[in-house]
Parts: structure tokens; sequence; C-alpha cells
């Protein structure tokens, strides 16, 4: 009899498309960087122009880059942590090509300018539908796994996957209810504030869930695979799982400030974005923890510097969050490039950091490697990444504060010392070092690229047996 071995081909196909999607959304990031410096870059050109290269940078960051490394560990880790093969190879294999097609539609339709025009959820009523049937189908192949486990415990990570793919699906059918007008146009169902409230429920939780439950996931299980010590606290990964769920669903109006939406909900907003601070550090502490005893292998380990450092990020960034939602602290930072330095702490710090070191763990092991082709490529890239997300952030918080105060600046007769043009003219400097400190980042991920290339290319794949005294 044959043993049975876990299914790592998909885990493979969509690790290797993590670094592919990885450096053509960062592309696009950089591409719409320079156009902020040099507003004329890519004039006349529709298809080419800032308004339809945001939207695509975005979703490719997110769906396909932070997407595809949330499929790959989370097939990966639910194996690992189950002891058993995934439920279902066919279906696991439909959810690769159907979110492929799915990426490849986005890339196609929003340079054509085809958008329901809601951030992050842009894409028209026909790649919605697919969208719900392929996570559904993951739905299915990762609890289905849950379910034929043959170990009792279900180990913490994948109660933060698990969130992760349920909460998707609730935001994503409730925020798409849209009414056809053509194949290629649809209005949404819900009229004016309402559709603003849903639509940031869901953008919100699309950062709650999407870009932090998952990666969350992705942390408790790869931080203390690398590091070779067990979780700091248990007890506290739980309390953590059950008071960030809880919490993150309430806090979507923070983005609505003085808006026309009832002031009570902003507030309610604004209460649970500050009481998310405690869960959102209770596990930055237990993973930056776990290390306790090993901190020396910080040193010489450049894969636990970036799972580290990404926790730094993260503290950084759900730090900042509670504060900017504090309303006075957002009537300052609202409309601001401090907004964008936030998400890209957040987003490059800590999602992208977190996945690129979940990664550098894993492609060995799924290629039948002891360790990545160079280690001193990835300590070059950890420090380019680094150097490059500081760059970025700092830039944006000193061009956000300055326009802020520039904006509110009055005389003594009550008029606007600076007019809007000046705040602009004064940005400039700062789009400059964003985009040097965007180019960084991006050389980093070639160089990761070059490294996976080149462990991959003459090594066999190989499927791990799963134990059998499981
Ligand atoms: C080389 C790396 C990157 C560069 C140069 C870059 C650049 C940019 C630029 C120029 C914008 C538009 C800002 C504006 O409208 O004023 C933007 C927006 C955004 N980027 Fe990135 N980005 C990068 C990586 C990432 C990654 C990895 C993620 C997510 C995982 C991400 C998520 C976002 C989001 C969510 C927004 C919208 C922000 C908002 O609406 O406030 N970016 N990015
Ligand atoms: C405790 C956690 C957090 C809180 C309370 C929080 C709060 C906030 C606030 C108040 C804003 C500004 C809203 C506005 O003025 O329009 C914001 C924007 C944003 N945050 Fe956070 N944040 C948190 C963590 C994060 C993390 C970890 C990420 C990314 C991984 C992130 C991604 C974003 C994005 C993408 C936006 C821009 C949304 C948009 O306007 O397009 N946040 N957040």
């Amino acid at each position: 009899m044959q043993a049975e071995t876990y299914n790592y081909k998909v885990v493979r196909q969509f690790a290797i498309m993590t670094v592919i999607w990885g450096i053509v959304g960062m592309l696009v990031g950089v591409i719409v960087a320079a156009q902020l410096a040099f507003p004329d870059l890519t004039h006349g050109i529709p298809w080419l122009s800032y308004g339809r290269l945001r939207p695509l940078h975005t979703n490719a960051v997110i769906f396909a880059f932070g997407g595809s490394a949330l499929f790959a560990t989370s097939y990966y880790v639910v194996q690992r942590t189950c002891q058993t093969r995934l439920f279902s190879d066919k279906l696991a294999a439909f959810t690769f090509w159907g979110w492929t097609a799915i990426i490849v539609l986005a890339a196609i339709t929003l340079p054509l300018g085809i958008t329901t025009s809601k951030e992050y959820a842009e894409l028209e009523w026909p790649i919605d539908l697919l969208i719900t049937v392929v996570w559904v189908s993951y739905a299915i192949v990762f609890f289905g796994t849950i379910a034929k486990r043959r170990v009792k415990h279900i180990y913490v990570a994948n109660w933060f996957y698990g969130a992760f793919i349920l909460t998707i699906a609730l935001l994503h059918v409730v925020n798409s209810v849209e009414i056809p007008v053509t194949l290629t146009k649809s209005y949404s169902f819900y009229p004016g504030a309402i559709d603003a409230m849903v639509q940031w429920w869901y953008g919100h939780n699309a950062v709650g869930f999407f870009l932090t439950a998952g990666f969350l996931g992705m942390m408790y299980y790869f931080v203390p695979k690398q590091a070779g010590r067990p979780v700091y606290s248990y007890r506290l990964s739980v309390v953590h799982f059950w008071a960030l769920i809880s919490t993150y669903m309430w806090a979507g109006p923070h983005h609505l400030h003085y808006t026309a939406l009832p002031d009570w909900t902003q507030t309610m907003g604004m209460v649970f974005s500050l009481i998310l601070l405690a869960p959102s550090w209770g596990g930055m502490i237990n993973g930056i923890m776990t290390l306790s005893g090993a901190w020396h292998k910080l040193r010489t380990d450049p894969i636990l510097k970036f799972l580290i450092v990404s926790l730094s990020f993260y503290g950084m960034s759900t730090f900042e969050g509670p504060m900017m939602s504090i309303k006075t602290v957002n009537a300052l930072s609202h409309y601001t490039d401090w907004t964008v330095g936030h998400v890209h702490s957040g987003a490059l710090g800590w999602v992208a950091m977190v996945s690129i070191g979940s990664l550098y763990y894993l492609i060995p092991r799924l290629f039948g490697r002891e360790s990545m082709f160079s280690t001193k490529l990835v300590e070059l890239h950890f420090w380019i990444a680094t150097i490059g997300v500081v760059l970025y952030i700092a830039a944006m918080w000193i061009a956000g504060v300055m326009q802020g105060l520039m904006w509110r600046a009055v005389n003594a007769d009550g008029t606007l010392t600076y007019s809007f043009i000046e705040s602009v003219e004064r940005t400039y400097p700062f789009y400059y070092v964003r985009l040097l400190g965007g180019l960084l980042f991006l050389t980093g991920m070639l160089i990761m690229a070059y490294n996976t290339w080149k462990t991959v290319s003459d090594s066999n794949a190989v499927d791990d047996t799963v134990p059998a005294t499981a």
C-alpha cells in the first residue's frame, strides 16, 4: 500500500505565483508612485492613467499577491497541522485556476475602466460571481480538511485562516449585491449613506480579515517553526483570536468620520477601533515573545528577521490606526498622505514582510531543498526591503501631517494661509522619496525571484508523506 502524501502541488503553484504577482503588483505601485511624482509620465493613454492603474495596484497586491500567499500557506498549514491530505485535490486545483482567472480578468477590465468604483471591490458582477464560486470551493477544501483531520486539536493558525475564509465570504456577498444593467456595468443595490456604510463595513473588514486575520494565521505557524520554539502563550493566542474577530466587525465607520453617517455610528467605530489596540498588541507580543530564549537566532537568520520585523510593523500600524480613528486626529489625517503611510506600514511592513518570510521557509521545503539557494541574498533582500518601507512610510507621514496642517492654517482675518496647490508643490520631495522606497522594495522582490528560480530550477518537487502514526 502506498503511503498517503500531502498535496503540495497546489501549494507550490500558489507559492510561485505569490512571487510573480508580488512583482507585478508592486511594479504597478511603483508606476503610480512615479505618476504622482511626475504627473505627465503616461500622458494621454487612458488605460495607463492614474485612476485606472491605482485600483489595478491595490487589487494586484491585495488579492493576487496577498491572496496567493494566503492560499499557499493555508493549504500547507492545514495539511501539516491536521496531518492529512487536502479534502479534495480537484477542488483545490480549481481554486488555483479559478483565482488565476479572476486576477487575469481584473488585469484586463480595470485598465479598460470597467469598475463598480467601490474601493477594493471594483470588479464587475460577472467576476464577482466567479469569486463567489472559487471562494466557496476554497471553504470546502479548507474546512473539509479540518473535518478529516487525524489529530484531535485544531491548531490556532487554522482558527485564524478559518475566520478569514468565512468572513471574506460574508463580506463579499453582502457588499456585492448589485443590479446589473449590462455585462460590464452594474449599480449597487444599496442607496446613499447605506451604500457607504456597507462599503466601509466591507472595506475595513477586508483589512481586518484579509490583510490581518489570514496573515496572523501565517504568523502563528511560521514564527514558531522558524524560531524552533513553541508559541509564547497558547492561551493568549486563543484570547487574541476571539477578541480580535469580535472587535474588528464594528470599527468600519472610522473610515466615514464627519460624513452623512449617523453620529453615533462614527463614535462607535472610534471606540471599537481604540479597543482593537489591545487584541492587536496581544497578538504582536505573543509573536515576538515566541523568540524568548532564541533571540540570538535573529543575528544570523534573515528569515526570522523578516518575520519579527513584520510583527513590529504590525504593532506600529495597529497603534497608529486606533490613533487615526479618534475623530479629532482624523480631522487632520483624513484625505492626506498620512493615510497612505499608515496603509503601507501595514501592507508592506506587515503583510508583505510576513509573506516573504513565510515563503522563504516554505519554498525549499516544497522543492526538496535544505534551504534557499542563497541565504546571503535573503539577507540582502531583508535590508533592501526594510530600508524601502522606512523611506516610504516616513515620507508619507511627514507629507501627510504637513498637508493637514497647511490646509487648516488660517490668517488673522480668517482667510486660508495656503492655497491647495501650494500644499501639492510642497509634497513633491516626499513623492520622490516614496518612489525611491518603492523601487527598493521592488528590487528586493526581484532578488527573491532570482533566488527562488535558482532554488527551484535544479531540484525535484517533493510531496512529504503523511505520518503513519497520526
Ligand atoms: C513597491 C511597493 C509599493 C508601492 C511603490 C506602492 C505605491 C502605492 C501608491 C503610489 C498608492 C497610491 C497612493 C495615493 O493614492 O495617494 C498606493 C495605494 C495603495 N497601496 Fe500600495 N504600493 C506598494 C505596495 C503595496 C502592497 C504590498 C500593498 C498591500 C499588500 C499595497 C496596498 C495599497 C493600498 C491598500 C492602497 C490604497 C490606499 C488608500 O486608499 O489609502 N501597496 N500604493
Ligand atoms: C487596530 C488596527 C487598525 C485600526 C484601528 C485602523 C484604523 C484606520 C483608520 C482610522 C484609517 C483612516 C480612515 C480614513 O481617514 O479614511 C485607516 C485606513 C486604512 N487602514 Fe487601518 N487601521 C488598523 C490597522 C491596519 C492594518 C494592519 C492595515 C493593513 C494591513 C490597515 C490598512 C488600512 C487601509 C488599506 C486603509 C485605507 C482605506 C482607504 O481609505 O482606502 N490598517 N485605518
